[in-house]
């Protein structure tokens, strides 16, 4: 069965059939009714702006209606600030079916906010801020899963926050000043640009915001506790009933923190010490060690700081053999000479911190930009590092980035990158509020480059058994000349690799043979960096899992819906984005074994680029 003319067939359908019709009648009839209900007799002379059934939303432009390109279909309804005293009627609205913005800002809105609002499956934008609705938030508007930006701000909400989290892709959260209770689920904090739940009646304790939002964001809960507002939660009670055990413990415990006081004493003296020592060996040295501030400075305490992006890091809690000469400078013109030293010395911002290490910007006194990766707790012997460094450096692609100098000490690694100031593909993917920028083509040219820089890398490394061991779009950088590079190729162990990014099947599968597996994984992350493109969605581990949200999607014959809307609306080619995700689909597929190599997947996306190129020439 060849599925990809069965799905053809089934696209042409749908094109055909959205190209026949504008809004129905009976689309016009609910939007006219949405109006009514919003009841907008406070505009004495212009109550209907238009809004009739005699006439057309899109070319007779209804107030505050927007269109898509070619005016058959109601995208946007933007209706601030006019004074309706109604109610929000959902089930008219959403029978709009393309509608992505709704926005109803500082009106007096009351009622409820309906159930019913997960009809419009296509909405973006949501903005309510500043009306009086009441009641509940809707479940459903989890299964919103396209929308980016959600604002219920200054209303009458009560009762819980939905989970929400499960809405992949979500950038705004503005729920201040309204009378939500119960705890705040787990938001995928790290994505979220914009979030902010004060003055309601939240309490529990505040899940891990990853240092994105500060104590402005949950101000006025009188229930809530914990980071980053400064009242802590206060410890469970102890248990009353046991209490002959219970003392006993807190003996125990007593014990404990006598001999961590002892140890904590014992470790500040030497610290003292130590300082002191190292005073007078500068005060010797003169004044040439005028320690900036903002330099790779002390303490391994400074990683573990909250609550901002910018810290300083410190590389002296490394053994103190470090000179000079551990750092190797490999083969760069940028950084010709590059010690040590001039690293210790420079400024440096923290940009990113995984698992297994932290991401640094570090300007040079030259002006030169690098990046650092730190990499901790790898188990892996100097010489085999230094093996594997020099081996990736000989194989070069121009579309992976070369190392240009590493460091390594029994602790950690420190690998020298060039730093690119042109941002990941993840955020030109994710960054973007719309998209614009980053069109179908380009988007099918930097699947085409990666595939081929992957297959590659795999070819000339296979032997080696160096895989990527942690692809995803942050790990794809963009160049000057906005070309994508693949990033931090094998510095994952093969064994301890981010699991997030394997299905769970590849841990538990296949035990024999990691070294393979670490390859099918690339494909696997490879897979997942294909959907991101074609959705503009993100990939959660956090109960949303982008993969089986396409695979279900398909399944239910709504694949239209997987697509980025602005490709869609951009009007890509249909036939060669369902091939696209029939590859991405294969590289996902959650038996190793089953997935294509990365030649195979390199050779078919290169095909893919050429018909789309010869359309386009056949087009012009
Ligand atoms: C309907 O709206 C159009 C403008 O969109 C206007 O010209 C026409 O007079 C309106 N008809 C009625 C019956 O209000
Ligand atoms: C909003 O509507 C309510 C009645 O639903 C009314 O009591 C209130 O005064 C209105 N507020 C404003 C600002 O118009
Ligand atoms: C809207 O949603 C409700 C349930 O949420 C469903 O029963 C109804 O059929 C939907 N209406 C349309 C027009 O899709
Ligand atoms: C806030 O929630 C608590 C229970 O957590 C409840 O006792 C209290 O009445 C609520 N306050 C308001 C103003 O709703
Ligand atoms: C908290 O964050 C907001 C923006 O997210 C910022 O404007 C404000 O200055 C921050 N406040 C503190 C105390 O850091
Ligand atoms: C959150 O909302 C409250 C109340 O409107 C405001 O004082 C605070 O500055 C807001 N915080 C952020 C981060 O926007």
């Amino acid at each position: 069965m060849d599925r990809i003319h069965l799905w053809v067939v089934f696209m042409a359908f749908i094109v055909l059939l959205s190209v026949t019709s504008a809004e129905t009648v009976q689309v016009r009839e609910a939007l006219v009714q949405f109006l009514q209900k919003l009841d907008p007799g406070n505009n004495p002379g212009e109550e209907n702006w238009g809004w009739n059934m005699s006439s057309d939303p899109c070319i007779d432009a209804w107030k505050g209606i927007s269109c898509d390109k070619s005016m058959q279909f109601v995208k946007k309804i933007v209706l601030d600030q006019l004074d309706f005293t109604g109610v929000l009627d959902a089930v008219s609205v959403c029978s709009a079916k393309n509608l992505a913005v709704l926005s109803l800002n500082n009106n007096n809105v009351s009622g409820i906010l309906p159930d019913e609002v997960s009809n419009c499956t296509r909405l973006t934008h949501l903005y309510l801020h500043g009306n009086s609705f009441s009641g509940d938030l809707p479940g459903s508007l989890s299964r919103l899963s396209n929308l980016k930006r959600l604002v219920i701000s200054d209303n009458g909400f009560t009762g819980g926050i939905p989970d929400i989290s499960r809405v992949s892709g979500l950038l705004t959260f503005l729920a201040q000043n309204n009378q939500l209770d119960g705890v705040i689920p787990k938001f995928e904090f790290s994505n979220l640009e914009e979030f902010n739940v004060s003055n309601n009646n939240l309490s529990g304790s505040i899940p891990d915001v990853e240092g994105h939002f500060n104590a402005s964001s949950f101000l006025g809960n009188p229930g809530l506790c914990g980071e980053p507002l400064p009242s802590a939660c206060s410890p469970p009670p102890p248990p009353t009933e046991k209490k002959g055990p219970s003392s006993k413990m807190y003996l125990m415990y007593l014990g404990y923190a006598l001999i961590g006081l002892i140890l904590v004493s014992l470790i500040a003296v030497k610290v003292i010490w130590k300082s002191k020592n190292k005073k007078k060996e500068i005060a010797k040295k003169g004044s040439q060690t005028d320690a900036k501030k903002d330099k790779i400075s002390s303490s391994t305490s400074s990683e573990s700081k909250r609550g901002g992006n910018i810290s300083e890091y410190s590389i002296t809690s490394v053994e103190s053999g470090m000179t000079s000469s551990s750092l190797v400078v490999l083969s760069s013109p940028v950084v010709n000479g590059l010690k040590f030293e001039d690293l210790l010395r420079s400024s440096a911002e923290l940009i990113g911190r995984g698992r297994h290490g932290s991401l640094y910007k570090v300007t040079l006194n030259s002006g030169v930009t690098l990046a650092v990766k730190r990499i901790r707790d790898w188990d892996i012997s100097r010489d085999d590092f230094k093996k594997r460094v020099h081996r990736i450096d000989q194989v070069k692609h121009p579309h992976v980035m070369p190392v240009v100098a590493y460091y390594c000490s029994r602790q950690e690694q420190l690998l020298v990158y060039q730093f690119q100031e042109n941002g990941s593909l993840f955020r030109l993917i994710h960054g973007s509020q719309n998209g614009q920028l980053f069109d179908w083509g380009s988007r099918l040219s930097v699947a085409a480059r990666i595939g081929e820089a992957l297959a590659f890398m795999h070819e000339g490394l296979k032997r080696d058994g160096i895989a990527h061991g942690n692809l995803k779009s942050s790990n794809i950088l963009l160049n000057n000349g906005m070309e994508p590079c693949i990033s931090e190729y094998g510095l994952a162990e093969v064994n301890n690799q981010d699991q997030s990014f394997l299905p769970p099947n590849d841990i538990i599968l296949d035990k024999a043979s990691p070294v393979n597996n670490a390859f099918k994984a690339d494909v696997y992350g490879f897979g997942v960096i294909l959907l991101e493109l074609l959705t503009g969605k993100l990939v959660q581990n956090n109960g949303f899992d982008l993969g089986q949200w396409v695979n279900t999607a398909i399944r239910e014959e709504w694949t239209v819906e997987v697509f980025d809307k602005t490709l869609v609306s951009e009007g890509a080619s249909e036939e060669r984005m369902v091939d696209l995700l029939q590859i991405a689909l294969k590289c996902i597929n959650s038996s190793p074994e089953e997935r294509p190599s990365m030649r195979e997947v390199s050779a078919i996306i290169n095909s893919i680029k050429e018909y789309e190129e010869k359309s386009l020439s056949s087009e012009a």
